[in-house]
């Protein structure tokens, strides 16, 4: 039995004595501890190692006091097993120096057998959710389909994703072959994942902002709607689809437990487009919490008053940066653990 299962309770929609928090990204670069680990070992020596992924996972249960552990990995490790070559530069960001352009390319990427190529993870699920011994929940997750497919085929991170998206739209057939089996690796990915204990899991489309809502249903969602469907009888999960907020209405139908969204839209209109059956995650604008403390903790007082009581889990609108003071960001998650809503 979880001591504090405040974020799956939430995600049940059932009633809870205050509002969940965590933070996206919280495992990284803004905790000293993160980066003494750093300097010693490569970024997916990191992710491959058990010991290692585990340590990193915990830190921000410890440090900050967050309601949940985020798995240590990275969406990328999925384009790894399925045979492209994945690097992290070191303050540039990804590179894959072979991505994905022809059908000569698309030869080169399989659907892989998850427990030879990610069992790794799947050791580290187990090893942390031994090491966690019950204090919260563990959250596993994925990229989506449509934000791997724009790393695999841009390869190397961008504002745009412009070579991504002319790929899918001057080569469409071979953008859907790709898509799928993106997504039938997924799916037997997260499935992994849950079999070696995470309560909780999250997909990042990071990049769905980027598409049309016409455009989205057709490069996105239909691939997340898979992946919901084949695994939300078996633990709640969260769909994250920065900007995507035009489609709230249809992420909510895919039978998702709650929905992530960016600093980008207010919590009454969120809402009012996800409708009440739902629980609403974020939706703290990452920058913010250079603020002073004392604007933080009115901020965050602001944003749960906004989004209620109920249904709601405290979390950034994007991932945590890299330059913010570890005070600042124990301040946002203390500002909500204090918080009391008016019986
Ligand atoms: O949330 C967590 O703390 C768990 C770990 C986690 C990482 N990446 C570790 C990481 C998670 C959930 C991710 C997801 C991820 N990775 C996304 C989706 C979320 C988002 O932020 O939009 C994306 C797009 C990636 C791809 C990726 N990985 C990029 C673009 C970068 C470089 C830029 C950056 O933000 O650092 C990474 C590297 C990365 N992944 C780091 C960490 C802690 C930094 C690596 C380092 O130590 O230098």
């Amino acid at each position: 039995m979880l001591q504090n299962d405040l974020l799956l309770r939430t995600l049940r929609g059932e009633k809870t004595e205050r509002t969940p928090v965590w933070m996206m990204r919280q495992a990284g670069r803004y905790l000293p501890e993160y980066i003494a680990i750093r300097n010693k070992y490569g970024f997916f020596e990191r992710c491959q190692t058990p010991e290692l992924a585990c340590a990193i996972t915990i830190q921000p249960v410890d440090i900050v006091g967050v309601d949940a552990a985020i798995l240590f990995s990275d969406i990328l490790v999925v384009p790894q097993a399925m045979g492209l070559e994945v690097q992290l530069k070191e303050n540039v960001g990804p590179l894959l120096p072979n991505p994905i352009k022809t059908v000569a390319d698309l030869a080169r990427v399989r659907v892989p057998d998850v427990d030879e190529t990610l069992g790794y993870v799947f050791d580290a699920i187990k090893l942390i959710k031994q090491e966690l011994n019950d204090r919260v929940p563990l959250i596993g997750f994925a990229g989506a389909p449509w934000t791997l497919l724009c790393y695999m085929v841009q390869g190397k991170g961008s504002k745009t994703f412009d070579e991504a998206k002319a790929f899918c739209y001057a080569q469409p057939e071979l953008a859907h072959q790709l898509l799928q089996m993106i997504t039938d690796t997924t799916i037997a990915y997260l499935k992994g994942q849950i079999k070696a204990g995470a309560d909780t899991l999250q997909l990042f489309d990071s990049w769905g902002g980027l598409l049309s809502p016409a455009d989205f249903e057709v490069l996105s969602l239909q691939y997340i709607r898979q992946i919901v469907a084949a695994v939300k009888d078996e633990v709640p999960t969260i769909i994250f689809a920065k900007g995507a907020w035009h489609s709230l209405d249809k992420m909510a139908a895919t039978g998702a437990a709650g929905l992530g969204i960016d600093w980008c839209i207010p919590a009454n209109m969120a809402r009012q487009f996800a409708g009440n059956d739902i629980a609403l995650q974020g939706n703290f604008d990452p920058a913010k919490l250079l603020s002073p403390i004392p604007v933080i903790e009115k901020e965050v007082r602001e944003m749960l008053t906004a989004f209620g009581p109920n249904r709601h889990i405290a979390n950034l609108g994007h991932g945590i940066l890299p330059n913010v003071p570890v005070d600042h960001a124990r301040a946002f998650v203390n500002a909500v653990k204090e918080f009391r809503f008016e019986h």
